[in-house]
């Protein structure tokens, strides 16, 4: 019998599997060139005198099955809106996921609130419902959902805590362009939603935001923050409050506009891939996809998450495999650390007053220490390849773990 011998991993000087570069992002062509174009033709650059911001308020509005959407300059300042908006207070405390970008943390404490950390469903990674309701104090104001990646979070089961507990619900969808639970579309199944249009995601117009609501009175609210505490309908100089300009441009309007032409055909797309590779990725013992809810009826996929398990692959660190996996072409990253243990929570009364009472160091989730030890993730621009390129995935995988067993 005649021994073949494994090929030699790339990061030790052998041929990578991928060569070939993986689709880029952003996409555009001619017609989001002319969109930008006609806005500099037109004059009209600015939102109230235009037309682009609030076509893709309607539009968006309508894409995500909301009555009302505010857009704004971008989605940190759509998530700081959305909590005035709703009504959260001075040292009102808001119950938020450690596994998400920071912004959906640090807008509490920008509106003078205070961020308390639940743990996250071990199968999902978005926040746990149980975790939830065991975070609740006499001073709980809101909760604060991620669809992380895209993956819509228990909607049912978190407005349930809601409602027993006379919260409000909201939704941080950064990430979740297009996504449904249930049939229905995310970011107005709580009490308001915001979305991101940053350069990363799904929707991209280089930054941009918008706060989503069914409920006129939050609308109007948000309508007002973002405009320097104007009145809506009212007259240029009429403030009914102390507010900031966050306004969007109509060159994020006209290029939002634009993009959304390709929305439903890409997350179509990724869904399609997404689905492929975590079908071939359940070969490995030691690959685990992020479960998705069957509830979820679409998913975002801004990011796909799976949990690495080194004992599947002979002790190797998953430092080190996302190492081999880079050098194989494939790009790959761990992931969040624990939001509660950024250096930006070390809050204390000088940084900020109300969140002193609370140290972030001492806490210890243990779903989301485990997830931030075990992901691997791959950005949604991948899933935009064709769907025999995901093999490329499976090979580089499949490649590394047999130069490891042997
Ligand atoms: C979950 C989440 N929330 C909020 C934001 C903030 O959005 P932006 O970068 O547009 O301010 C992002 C992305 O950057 C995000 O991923």
């Amino acid at each position: 019998m005649t021994m073949v011998a494994a090929p030699q991993l790339a990061a030790n000087g052998g041929s990578p599997v991928r060569l070939r570069p993986w689709p880029t992002w952003p996409v555009w062509d001619e017609p989001d060139v002319q969109a930008v174009a006609d806005v500099v033709r037109s004059g009209r650059w600015f939102a109230p005198g235009g037309t682009q911001v609030k076509e893709f308020a309607e539009r968006w509005g309508a894409y995500q099955q909301a009555r009302f959407a505010a857009p704004c300059a971008n989605g940190t300042q759509a998530l700081e809106i959305a909590l005035r908006a709703v009504g959260v207070r001075a040292e009102d405390e808001v119950i938020v996921p450690p596994y998400t970008f920071i912004a959906t943390a640090s807008s509490v404490v920008n509106v003078n609130a205070v961020p308390v950390f639940a743990d996250i469903d071990p199968d999902t990674g978005n926040l746990d419902p149980a975790a939830v309701e065991a975070a609740i104090t006499p001073r709980t104001r809101a909760i604060l959902a991620v669809h992380i990646g895209g993956c819509p979070a228990d909607l049912d089961a978190l407005g349930a805590v809601a409602k027993r507990h006379g919260l409000l619900l909201l939704e941080d969808a950064a990430q979740a362009h297009g996504a449904e639970w249930r049939e229905r579309r995310v970011g107005a199944i709580g009490d308001a939603g915001t979305f991101s249009f940053q350069a990363s995601k799904n929707l991209n117009a280089g930054e941009g935001g918008v706060v989503l609501t069914n409920d006129e009175r939050i609308y109007d609210r948000a309508w007002s923050l973002i405009n320097v505490g104007r009145v809506r309908d009212g007259g240029w100089y009429e403030h009914g409050f102390l507010s900031g300009n966050y306004r969007m441009t109509e060159w994020q309007g006209a290029i939002l506009n634009s993009q959304m032409r390709r929305l439903d055909e890409q997350t179509a797309r990724r869904n399609e891939n997404a689905a492929y590779l975590a079908e071939r990725l359940a070969q490995f013992p030691g690959i685990q996809p992020l479960q998705r809810d069957p509830r979820v009826t679409r998913h975002g996929y801004h990011l796909f998450m799976s949990r690495y398990d080194p004992e599947a692959f002979g002790g190797l660190p998953r430092a080190e495999f996302l190492r081999f996996l880079q050098a194989e072409g494939v790009p790959c990253s761990p992931g969040y650390s624990p939001l509660y243990r950024s250096d930006a929570f070390r809050v204390d009364a000088t940084t900020h007053p109300f969140a002193g009472r609370i140290d972030y160091r001492s806490v210890r989730l243990e779903a989301v220490e485990r997830l931030c030890e075990e992901a691997v993730w791959f950005t949604q621009s991948m899933l935009l390849a064709e769907k025999e390129e995901m093999d490329d995935i499976v090979a580089a995988v499949r490649k590394i773990q047999e130069a490891v067993s042997r």
